[in-house]
């Protein structure tokens, strides 16, 4: 059974083929109303979301399909003490296919080796979101055209933000490609992503803790969220969380055509003046991922109906 839990378990190919089907529902939506006519998703999130699980649901009502699901664990059996293996086992027996939020690292990863339906990863732990990857690709694709030949900086928390890993992932697999991470040093990109996955593609990348000093080489900025939930202290998240705010004074050195992006939610890191910047593209960034999700449905459902 085919699943998504990471991004580079679809390849290049595949990723083209979805922005391909991605691009044409933008154009011909009506195409596409009654293509899960009949299916069910569900929605499990385990976790807090907004958009995520809201881009999904949208993806499923604007297919023709339905969805199930709950929206916070304390509301579903994982409160009683149910695994995440059993869990799966029983939603197979109710939906078609599956969308999984959950804090821990690999959880959709058992999820999808329990489940006798598709499962989507939709952001475990600290691990990895390949959802938001492919709303990421698609921004980049609208906005830049290509992927071979950018230089992406990728600002804050980097040790925990999962949307950068799985963004990483998928770019090191372009030609051309150089990374700069900005962060604090103590959420610097995790070892084993810089390692496994940009040393290993012979991936330029440099590290730095100051963001205006490379901006004027950025074609994109990947702005995100300290992500709280995840430290082990509170000062600790209280001393970092600011590291880090892009204002309009900050983008005098940058590039006219640079493309901001940030996975969304925003707190402080992205001033609200940055909004109408025409290089704000977050909310775009929003709006990609409902359609990339629809491409992602449709094809794990074509895929296991063979
Ligand atoms: C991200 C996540 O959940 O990892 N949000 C999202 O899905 N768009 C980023 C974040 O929470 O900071």
């Amino acid at each position: 059974m085919r699943s998504l839990i990471d991004i580079v378990d679809f390849s290049v190919e595949e990723l083209d083929a979805l922005i391909a089907t991605a691009c044409d529902i933008i154009d011909n939506p009506a195409k596409y109303s009654e293509k899960c006519k009949g299916k069910k998703l569900a929605t499990l999130f385990f976790e807090p979301s907004t958009r995520t699980r809201l881009s999904f649901e949208a993806a499923m009502y604007e297919l023709g399909g339905n969805v199930i699901g709950f929206s916070e664990a304390k509301s579903s059996s994982a409160a009683k003490g149910e695994s995440v293996a059993d869990t799966a086992k029983v939603i197979s027996c109710y939906a078609d296919i599956i969308a999984m939020r959950h804090p821990k690292e690999g959880a959709a990863y058992v999820a999808a080796k329990n489940a006798t339906i598709p499962v989507i990863n939709a952001g475990d732990g600290g691990h990895c979101h390949p959802t938001q990857t492919l709303a990421d690709l698609l921004t980049i694709y609208r906005e830049k055209g290509r992927f071979d030949n950018l230089t992406v900086g990728f600002c804050g928390d980097l040790k925990f933000g999962r949307t950068v890993h799985s963004l990483i992932n998928a770019l090191s697999r372009y030609t051309g490609i150089k990374i700069v991470l900005i962060s604090p040093l103590e959420l610097k990109l995790p070892s084993y992503v810089k390692k496994d996955v940009l040393e290993k593609n012979n991936i330029t990348y440099v590290q730095t803790t100051d963001l205006e000093e490379v901006m004027p080489e950025l074609d994109v900025l990947y702005m995100t969220r300290v992500q709280r939930e995840r430290f082990f202290n509170e000062e600790d998240y209280l001393r970092l969380k600011d590291s880090y705010i892009l204002e309009p004074s900050k983008l005098k050195n940058a590039k006219s055509d640079l493309c901001i992006m940030h996975p969304l939610p925003r707190v402080n890191e992205i001033s609200v003046a940055i909004d109408d910047d025409p290089r704000a593209c977050y909310f775009k960034q929003v709006l990609n991922g409902k359609y990339m999700r629809m491409a992602l449905i449709l094809k794990l459902l074509e895929e296991a109906a063979k």
